[in-house]
């Protein structure tokens, strides 16, 4: 379990983590979403010992991470991708990190065989692709066989086999009963991947919610229904309560506030032919921008190119 109270990093000007205070809970996966430079990097790296708040203070199983006599056994962290010697085999790099914390070859052996490294375990990492890479600091972060995982983009650039391994990997953690920190700027990912999410905007707390909740907060969904006859029909749905969006237009119409089936009901009741009939899911990116509106910089280019790379990770 993480524990975060007032927690608060400045560098300079800049008030990069704000008053921050969660309590993550252990079996799930909870997803630290926000646009970049939003703090959640900052924010891992203090649950981590890496950096000092400015003020406040956040635990880790009870007490600050750095103060327990075997941090590895209690957290594991793949923060920014790290310098793996290139000349390094994947085992010899375990090895070495084994030895230096007194944890036995045996846990090396382990943690190739849960990362599926154990193929490439004698190869150089020089070689290795970004997935590979990614593999190979989560071993790292599995090594004290720990209680937390705290994963900082560990999906950026990945190919969707290597999205689909993460999210995976962490949802199987968390099924242990152990605690994931998962961060992401990428919403449609983090959708499939965490049971909670903590939206962070400008260094702070904006949402800490179940995704659920955090999609039903969102703006209403849409159907959508094709007919040759979409005037009539629109008329008898508006007549219902339904309202028409701006993108309706022709034989297509786009509503809010009526559910697809009633829109067959009526349909059906009035003798009118429906060539498509589709409900429009709230994801969590409309949810996302809903809630965030107006508190961030986040620009519509910074947004189309969120879309994309979402787009090409969702499989
Ligand atoms: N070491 C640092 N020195 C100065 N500013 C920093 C440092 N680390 C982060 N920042 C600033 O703090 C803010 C939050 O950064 P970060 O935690 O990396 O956000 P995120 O991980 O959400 O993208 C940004 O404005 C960033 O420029
Ligand atoms: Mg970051």
């Amino acid at each position: 379990m993480i524990e975060a109270r007032n927690l608060t990093k400045r560098y300079g000007a800049k008030l990069a983590v704000d008053d921050v205070g969660f309590a993550l809970q252990p079996g799930i996966v909870t997803g630290f979403l926000g646009p970049n430079g939003a703090g959640k990097s900052t924010t891992m790296r203090m649950v981590m010992g890496l950096d000092r708040p400015t003020s406040g203070s956040v635990t880790v199983l009870g007490r600050p991470y750095a103060e327990h006599r075997n941090p590895l056994n209690v957290a594991g962290a793949l923060l920014d991708a790290k310098g793996v010697h290139p000349g390094r085999t994947a085992r010899s790099h375990l090895r070495a990190l084994a030895a230096t914390h007194g944890l036995p070859a045996s846990r090396v052996d382990r943690v190739l065989e849960l990362t599926g490294l154990e193929s490439v375990a004698n190869k150089r990492v020089g070689g290795f692709s970004l997935g590979m890479g990614q593999r190979l600091g989560i071993a790292a972060a599995l090594l004290g066989d720990p209680q937390v995982l705290v994963l900082d983009e560990p999906v950026n650039g990945l190919d969707p086999d290597g999205v689909l391994w993460v999210r995976r990997f962490v949802r199987a953690f968390a099924a242990e009963g152990r605690t994931v920190l998962l961060s992401s700027h990428l919403m449609s990912e983090m959708a499939q991947t965490a049971d909670h999410v903590i939206v962070l905007g400008r260094g702070k707390v904006i949402a800490d919610a179940p995704i659920a909740e955090l999609l039903s907060s969102g703006p209403s969904p849409r159907v959508r229904v094709t007919s040759p006859d979409a005037i009539r029909l629109g008329e008898l749905l508006r007549a219902e309560g339904a309202r028409s969006t701006q993108e309706s237009a022709g034989a297509e119409l786009v509503l809010e506030g009526v559910e697809a089936p009633r829109v067959g009901e009526i349909a059906a009741a009035h003798g009118i032919v429906l060539h498509a009939l589709a409900a429009d899911a709230v994801t969590l990116e409309e949810a996302y921008l809903s809630l965030t509106r107006g508190e961030l910089e986040y620009t519509a280019d910074e947004y189309a190119a969120d879309r994309q790379a979402a787009a090409a990770v969702v499989v």
